[in-house]
């Protein structure tokens, strides 16, 4: 089992949601944190929080899509708090519409999905994390760092209307721990960095708070557990990952027992 106390943890997204969630949650288990985010503004609110709290933190206001920052970001970590052991790439957006929304009375299409809409959510949900879990397991593994890179997929992987652009990039965070604990099992790494995927269902948080309420209220209505999953609920999931070394190479779903229909 492994400690979070002292682990440094990267977190992308971390002005918000469940990354700001899980950067509170790593330090109150006496972890340090290494933060990133598009938004400078809400990157200092947290960072002035978590200082507030006693804990250690880092910050760099990036895009996770630009290779540059993805790298310095990665430096950071080694630079200011020598190790790098949990990755965790939680920027992500969304861009919801159909595919091709036909008009309900004439049945011709009046409206499609934006090539703009489905390439920002590819660039941010899936080149993002690639650049950032890549630039962060190179330092991890030129460092000799143990620990656990722990992707964000969600329900929507297994399909949701209204969200192609992204339910693909959440399928492929379905995909990425089988590839990369493989290849790291090749190069006698398996052992010491470990890949899994969490797939929340519909979490609290701004991304889901902004969503079309009439939406959302007919999807609460399919969650047996009667509500959103609270955004501690998944930072102590991601917490309990880090710790069992047993949980390698695999998705692990938080939903409250949520199921997808036929209509998705
Ligand atoms: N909220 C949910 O119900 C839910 C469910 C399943 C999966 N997820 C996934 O969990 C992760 C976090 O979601 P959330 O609900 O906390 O979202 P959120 O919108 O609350 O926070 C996302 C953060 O990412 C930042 N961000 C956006 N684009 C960026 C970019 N290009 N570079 C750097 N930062 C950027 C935003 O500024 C924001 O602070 C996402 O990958 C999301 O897809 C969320």
């Amino acid at each position: 089992m492994l400690d979070i106390k002292d682990a440094v943890a990267v977190i992308t997204g971390g002005a918000g949601g469940i990354g700001e969630e899980l950067a509170k949650y790593w330090v109150r288990q006496g972890g340090k944190v290494v933060l990133s985010d598009i938004s400078a503004e809400g990157l200092s609110r947290v960072e002035a929080e978590i200082k507030a709290m006693g804990g250690q933190v880092a910050t760099l206001a990036g895009d996770t899509t630009n290779e540059e920052d993805c790298s310095r970001l990665a430096d950071l970590a080694m630079e200011k708090f020598g190790s790098l052991n949990l990755v965790a790439p939680a920027a992500g957006v969304i861009r919801d519409g159909l595919l091709v929304a036909p008009d309900r009375e004439t049945g011709k299409v009046t409206k499609k999905m934006s090539l703009a809409n489905f390439q920002a959510v590819i660039d941010i949900n899936l080149t993002g994390v690639f650049l950032t879990v890549r630039e962060c397991a190179a330092r991890m593994i030129d460092h000799g760092c143990r620990g656990l890179i722990c992707l964000f997929s969600s329900t929507g992987s297994l399909g949701t209307a209204g969200q192609l652009n992204y339910s693909s990039t959440k399928a492929a965070m379905n995909v990425m721990p089988k590839v990369i604990t493989a290849e790291f099992f090749r190069r006698g790494l398996g052992d010491k960095i470990r890949c899994v995927a969490i797939a929340p269902g519909y979490v609290g948080t701004p991304m889901v708070k902004g969503m079309d309420q009439k939406a959302l209220g007919k999807i609460l209505e399919q969650v047996p557990i009667g509500r959103l999953i609270e955004p501690a609920e998944v930072a102590s999931l991601i917490g309990e990952l880090y710790r069992n070394e047993a949980m390698a190479g695999e998705t692990f779903f938080i939903h409250g027992g949520l199921r997808l229909g036929s209509k998705g």
